[in-house]
């Protein structure tokens, strides 16, 4: 009888350490932008009571589930998306927080997607999200937060942007031409650009939509300035929403972020909660599906039973983020790189332990890495081991040319051999 070897499971991936180590370059650059904007890190469980996603996240997240019944007869969901326990958390403690409050996660998420480019079945995803407060400047915020982090990724202005759009502007716009119930709306309005124009007029139909308003809704939706939308409403919410957009951009505007976001009242967002503004951020072009997406849901609490507390946050998962930088060469090389080798000509593994040792602790910031042969082996074999490793310094301990606390030691980026103490070997690096 044959034993078929193991299978990855579809749509999930292995991270051999080539793998991790770019894996780790995009957590770093999530991690180090979100703290120099000041927000604080939190983590939740990897599974939820399953009702904490029915009824409040949206349809398409829920039919996209891993849920099942665990021995204890509850039923269990693994976490879709990472708002919901946010919420909880808030909740939870919704006197003791002082508010507002900025945080970020970057939690890995599970999602029955068809398999697809840009899309898994388990993903990463930064989540950053302001809590307490209902100030479009929170939105500045996040978008700020989000250029500055692809711009440290090395993507220009104009290579990637933050399409902008607003429920509140929608749902008085839907009212205003005497739509029927925009919670039925919205999803249709979410897939109009992946479903073409026929198939969105007759879904809009369904809803209960005439042939005038889904014309007049898909000119609105085509807006591409504020002064287009202008024109074409009319009551005071819509112009309070339309006023909230404008100084939104010229906030961002006079941060030097203008270049990054725009007005793109195609983005409806396919999550069931929000309220106020949504974004979505896309490569140059749309090419790829979207990097980033957000919004503004000022009752979510409110929905899972808890008193009403505003939030507004975004997540952008690590895969077409990856995919963007690999398209652009921005990723940093997968090879591993090590400070120090240490070989010895005579095999003395006491001493190359005891040298090794010495080496790690010698820095007064981040530990040294420090490499050395496992077993005896001949100097060739071990100069290939320091190679393959990435070492940038070979230290010999029983080079024959060092006298006493000195050692022989090679600098393997320019191949030169030198005499010298721990300190000189060091300031060399
Ligand atoms: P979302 O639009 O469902 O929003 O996901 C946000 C981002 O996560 C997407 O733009 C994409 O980059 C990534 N993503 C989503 N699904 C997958 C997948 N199957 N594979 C790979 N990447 C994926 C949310 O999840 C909201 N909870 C975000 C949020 C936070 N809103 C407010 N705060």
């Amino acid at each position: 009888m044959s034993i078929s070897i193991p299978q990855l499971p579809k749509g999930t991936r292995d991270f051999y350490p080539e793998a991790e180590r770019i894996q780790n370059y995009i957590f770093d650059t999530w991690r180090s932008t979100a703290e120099s904007f000041a927000y604080e890190e939190y983590e939740g469980p990897m599974f939820e009571h399953l009702e904490l996603y029915t009824g409040k996240s949206g349809e398409e997240i829920v039919s996209q589930l891993y849920n099942f019944k665990d021995k204890g007869d509850r039923e269990i969901a693994l976490r879709p998306e990472m708002t919901p326990t946010l919420a909880r958390l808030v909740i939870q403690k919704a006197r003791e927080l002082k508010k507002p409050f900025k945080w970020f996660s970057m939690p890995r998420l599970f999602r029955y997607e068809k398999a697809q480019k840009g899309r898994l079945r388990e993903f990463f995803q930064l989540n950053m999200d302001i809590i307490g407060t209902e100030s479009i400047y929170a939105e500045a915020d996040l978008m700020a937060a989000i250029a500055t982090m692809l711009r440290k990724f090395g993507l220009k202005d104009g290579e990637f942007a933050i399409g902008v759009s607003s429920r509140k502007l929608l749902a008085t716009y839907l009212e205003e031409i005497g739509a029927p119930n925009p919670a039925l709306v919205y999803p249709v309005l979410d897939r109009r650009l992946k479903i073409g124009p026929e198939a969105f007029a007759k879904a809009l139909a369904d809803a209960g939509l005439s042939e005038d308003q889904v014309k007049k809704l898909d000119d609105f939706m085509s807006c591409k300035s504020i002064d287009e939308v202008k024109a074409k409403v009319h009551s005071e919410n819509a112009t309070a929403a339309l006023q909230e957009i404008e100084d939104l951009f010229a906030t961002l505007t006079a941060a030097g972020y203008g270049e990054c976001v725009n007005l793109d009242l195609s983005i409806v967002r396919g999550l069931a909660y929000y309220t106020g503004i949504v974004f979505e951020v896309f490569d140059k072009g749309k090419s790829m599906r979207a990097i980033a997406g957000g919004g503004r849901y000022d009752s979510l609490t409110e929905k899972l039973g808890g008193e009403r507390i505003p939030g507004v946050g975004f997540g952008m998962g690590d895969v077409v983020l990856a995919d963007l930088l690999a398209e652009h060469k921005l990723l940093p090389s997968p090879k591993q790189s090590v400070d120090f080798y240490i070989a010895s000509f005579t095999n003395d593994m006491k001493k190359v332990f005891e040298t090794a040792q010495a080496f790690r602790s010698a820095s007064t910031g981040k530990p040294f890495s420090v490499a050395h042969p496992l077993a005896a082996m001949k100097m060739g074999k071990q100069l290939d081991q320091a190679n393959y490793q990435g070492a940038k310094i070979v230290v010999y301990v029983d080079g024959s040319k060092a006298g006493a606390s000195e050692f022989e030691y090679k600098d393997m980026r320019t191949g030169e051999m030198f005499v010298g103490n721990m300190d000189a070997i060091v300031e060399r690096l």
